[in-house]
This record gives structure tokens, sequence and C-alpha cells, in this order.
């Protein structure tokens, strides 16, 4: 059984469609998107559309539940604001209600939980260590049997680990694939495959194979410059537009 995780699309097509290629190539039994399929860039209509049809596990990001609800845009920048409120308009109203019914969290087989920002929030942030033994925390009490836990949100990277002893770091990720040791807990973090923020622009994914518990790290080129073109026709704020190059 292989398993691609990906997160934080933000409405880049362009990235999305190369990851499900790459995905198509490596012969992936079943996607899980952790949220964030709109905002920030031009094409939002299409990648929910695309993560309809390839049928994807999904969980709701804040930018999905922003689309519907004022108040979730509250804590939003003003580019970040500017582009979901674009993104209302060009929505389906089909697409805007299956963004509506996304749970915030999904138990995957009883083996995974897959969740946005934080098991109780999708706008909170897994970046510190005593957010990551927070999240453990509530695992051991809420989740007994599970102890793998994917979150997206911050757009990077990440994997986070507690040993039978309760210590709790942030792995170096220098190796890849990385091999999971079943008598850990773990929090892992796939990157953003439409907006990366690890100073790479490259769309980024992975893969897990549950009954080798390993997981594998993909970073994947795409038509950066179409989704530049398009976010500027669009006239949304141009920053977004050079963020993506930089991988910011
Ligand atoms: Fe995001």
């Amino acid at each position: 059984m292989k398993i691609a995780i990906i997160s934080d699309i933000h409405s880049n097509i362009e990235a999305l469609h190369a990851v499900l290629r790459k995905i198509d190539k490596e012969k992936v039994d079943v996607i899980v998107n952790l949220g964030d399929i709109v905002g920030y860039n031009a094409s939002p209509d299409e990648c929910v559309t695309e993560i309809r049809k390839c049928e994807a596990i999904s969980v709701s990001g804040n930018h999905d539940s922003a689309v519907h609800d004022l108040t979730a845009r509250e804590s939003f920048n003003v580019f970040a604001n500017q582009a979901i409120r674009w993104s209302h308009f060009k929505l389906s109203k089909e697409n805007k209600d299956f963004l509506k019914k996304l749970p915030l969290l999904a138990i995957v087989w009883d083996r995974f939980i897959a969740c946005h920002g934080t098991l109780k929030s999708n706008d909170s942030y897994i970046v510190k260590p005593f957010q990551a033994r927070r999240m453990f925390n509530i695992m051991r009490k809420e989740y007994q049997r599970i102890n793998i836990c994917f979150f997206g949100h911050t757009h990077r990277q990440a994997v986070w680990s507690r040993d039978v002893r309760g210590k709790v770091k942030q792995l170096k990720l220098n190796e890849n694939p990385i091999h999971l040791n079943p008598e850990e807990m773990y929090l892992i973090n796939p990157g953003s495959v439409g907006q990366p923020r690890q100073n790479d622009w490259r769309a980024s994914f992975l893969t897990f194979e549950p009954e080798e518990a390993k997981i594998t790290f993909y970073s994947v080129p795409y038509d950066l410059y179409k989704a530049q073109q398009k976010i500027l026709k669009a006239e949304l704020p141009s920053f977004l537009a050079e963020r993506l190059a930089e991988g910011v």
C-alpha cells in the first residue's frame, strides 16, 4: 500500500498537475489531502475539481473554511484576504459546497490521523517543540491506537518524533526515505504543493508506505511561469507571483 500525502495546494493547478503526474508514476493507491486547496493563487475552481476527481481523502484548511465563513478571514493578512475574496467569486456552487462539507480531521483506516493545522484547529501551527508535545499528548489521550499524524499549514516539510521515554524532537531530514520506528509517535508535514515556504520553489509532497513504515519526500518542478502569469492576469497582488519563485 502506497499513500500520497499532499497539502496546501492553494489554487496552483500547474503545481497540482505536476504532483499528480508524479503520484501516478509512483503507483500510489490513495491520495490524502491535508487542506487549503484554495487561496493565494489563481486556479481555485480547477484545483477543487481535480481533487474531487481523484477522490482524495480530504480535510479542511483555514483557507477552505474562509471561502464561506467571513469570520475565518479575520486572521488573514491583506494578500490572503484579497485572494480568498476573489476565490469566493471564482468557485462554482458545487465546489464551494464541497469545501464547506470537509471535516476538520480524518482518521484513516485506524492507522493515522490527517489534519490541517492541529488536531483542534485548522488555523494553529506546529513549529515549536511545546506545540508538538501538546499534540502528542492529545494523541495519547484521545487516539490511543494511533501513532502517526500528518499535518500541513506551515508549508514546510517536517517530522517530529516522540520516543518511548517521552522525548520530543524534530528530525533533521538529511535522509530520504525515512524509516519510522513503530514504537515511536510522529507528526509529519509533507510541505506545500502550491506555495512552498522552504526556499525551494518546487512543489512538495510525500508518500507513506505503512507496511514498511516508510515515508519519502518529493520536490517536483512545475510550470512556475504559467502559474505566475495567471496570478498577474487575475490582478491578484503581484507579490503572490513573486513569492512562488522564491519559495517563501
Ligand atoms: Fe496554507
